[in-house]
């Protein structure tokens, strides 16, 4: 049987261009200044995303393959899923894996990509298509913050939101993002969720601030990106990258701390914005976790945590999660 493909545009050019300007205009109006880590990925940002998942110092990319390695095929058998749901999933190979893995047990039925870019979607169906004879892809573009209730519903689905992209919203939108999630989700269905686990600052600190200062220009490259899209005038030479340890939230935070006194003009925006030498623009948390803490914050949005593997090392973790 071939396979089919369909593509579902829930998002248009403009209205992420809507989204930008909104965050911007509210986060460096703020104080602390911020600006959502979600804009780090235009081509340049995802390249060196790419890079950051190869440093040494950056472990989670690879300690999350491990899992999925290891315990795919466990995965794919205690979910029970026909339809795999991957939100974010850009072209990732840790999509093969799984399904790979469901290819196996002949349970699989339909794979629903779910992200923002519609030509990164397009492209990776016709891709999976091709590979998994059969398979029906039903890719959505969106934003997963505000297009979860356009996920297809029916069969037994299995949502996977991998690489501890979580980790990027404080408590409140991750409990406001678990709740959209599973409001959408139906008895049988199970989410798969990666989740970096809290351990010595040591490591955590290099792995955002690594020696080669790929994550100091990711970092900077958000600055381009405001340059490019709403034509502002950031020197990101000017600006220093900062990670450090929150040891209260238990989250590592990303900054770029302006190396002196600067005017930035933001014309899209109608913005000027004074920036002191030493001030600080946050520009990503990245929360870590511990098992208690995944356990109950999926209790409280309607999920009960079922299985918890992790790397060899304990520093990553997979859960699978059922709706309760
Ligand atoms: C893609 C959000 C999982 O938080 O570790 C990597 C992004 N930022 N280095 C992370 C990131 C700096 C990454 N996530």
């Amino acid at each position: 049987m071939p396979s089919t493909i369909r593509v579902d545009v829930h998002l248009q050019a403009d209205d992420l261009a809507r989204a930008l300007r909104d965050d911007v205009f509210l986060g460096l109006g703020e104080r602390p200044r911020t600006l959502p880590p979600k804009w780090f990925y235009d081509d340049r940002g995802s390249e060196l995303f790419d890079l950051i998942t190869r440093l040494p110092e950056y472990y989670p990319t690879r300690c999350e393959r491990e899992i999925l390695e290891r315990e795919a095929a466990k995965i794919a058998a205690r979910s029970g899923a026909d339809t795999l749901v991957e939100l974010g999933s850009g072209t990732s190979e840790k999509t093969r894996i799984l399904l790979d893995a469901f290819e196996l047990t002949s349970q699989l039925r339909r794979f629903i990509p779910f992200d923002v870019s519609e030509q990164t979607l397009v492209d990776a169906s016709q891709a999976i298509a091709a590979e998994h004879p059969g398979l029906d892809v039903h890719a959505v573009v969106g934003d997963f913050e505000r297009h979860l209730p356009k996920l297809p519903t029916g069969g037994r689905r299995m949502v996977a939101f991998l690489g501890g992209t979580i980790g990027n919203m404080d408590p409140l939108q991750r409990k406001a993002f678990l709740s959209d999630l599973r409001a959408g989700l139906a008895p049988g269905d199970s989410l798969l969720l990666g989740t970096d686990l809290v351990k010595d600052p040591a490591r955590l600190v290099p792995a955002y601030d690594d020696a080669a200062g790929v994550t100091a220009e990711f970092n900077r490259n958000v600055l381009h990106v405001m340059n490019h899209r709403l034509g502002a005038d950031f020197a990101p030479d000017r600006f220093a990258h900062v990670a450090l340890w929150n040891a209260t939230e238990e989250w590592i935070e990303m900054r770029l701390r302006s190396l002196d006194d600067q005017t930035v003009s933001i014309p899209t925006l109608g913005m000027s914005i004074d920036i002191e030498a030493g001030e600080e623009i946050r520009t990503e948390i990245s929360a870590k976790f511990r098992l208690a803490k995944v356990a109950r914050e999926l209790d409280a949005t309607g999920f009960e945590l079922d299985s918890w593997w992790t790397d060899s090392a304990g520093d990553f973790a997979l859960s699978l999660a059922f709706v309760r």
